[in-house]
């Protein structure tokens, strides 16, 4: 669970959060609404470790992974498809790893880094990585075009943290205004 006890976040001089205290059990669902400025992405931020409390503390379980969507789209010239691949970050660091092993034809830790690609399922990431973008509303064709070809406007972007694919977590996509993606195992995203 996430816990918050006597939080209190400041930004300058400003006291966002005072005294905070709440708890976020597992399986439960939190909105946080607030007006602009009262502190929401400043609280998200504390929870990505971004910033720390100026007073009391929040926890949350090591071993929880994190999933985010970040509020703006970064100009980039990855690929789509390759963009949600890099939220897997486990599986683009054993790539590195066979990439080089590969280059200096260690048998060894070629054999070792297939060994953990297979545990992960990673033979079929872009499979998996097109079945998300696609139930996004990307069609084939986009999978192949830069991240900054859908930033603003009526674009469609996805940001993932950790474990996109493998996970079945995160991605988020919005025309002109916000729509929260559900991801529903039978039958892909739903918008809402
Ligand atoms: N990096 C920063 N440095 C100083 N003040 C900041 C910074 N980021 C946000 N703030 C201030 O903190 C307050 C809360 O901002 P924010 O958490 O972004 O609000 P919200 O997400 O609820 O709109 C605002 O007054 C904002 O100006
Ligand atoms: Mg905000």
């Amino acid at each position: 669970m996430i816990v918050f006890s006597s939080l209190q976040i400041r930004r300058g001089t400003r006291v966002l959060l005072d005294n905070a205290t709440a708890t976020i059990n597992p399986g439960q669902k939190v909105g946080l609404v607030g007006k602009n400025g009262c502190g929401k992405s400043t609280l998200l931020s504390l929870l990505k470790k971004e910033l720390s409390a100026d007073a009391g503390s929040v926890s949350l379980p090591a071993n929880w992974a994190m999933a985010w969507v970040n509020q703006e789209t970064p100009a980039l010239d990855v690929p789509a498809l390759e963009y949600v691949i890099d939220g897997d970050r486990e599986y683009r660091q054993l790539e590195s790893e066979l990439l080089v092993a590969n280059e200096k034809n260690d048998g060894h830790a070629i054999a070792t880094l297939h060994g953990k690609l297979d545990t992960i399922n990673a033979w079929t990431i872009r499979a998996r990585a097109a079945n998300l973008l696609s139930g996004l509303g990307f069609s084939q064709p986009q999978l192949t075009q830069p991240v900054r070809a859908f930033s603003g406007g009526s674009g469609a972007c996805a940001l993932i943290s950790r474990k996109p694919c493998c996970a079945g977590l995160i991605c988020c996509c919005w025309t002109s205004r916000p729509t929260i993606w559900i991801w529903m195992r039978s039958s892909g995203w739903k918008s809402g």
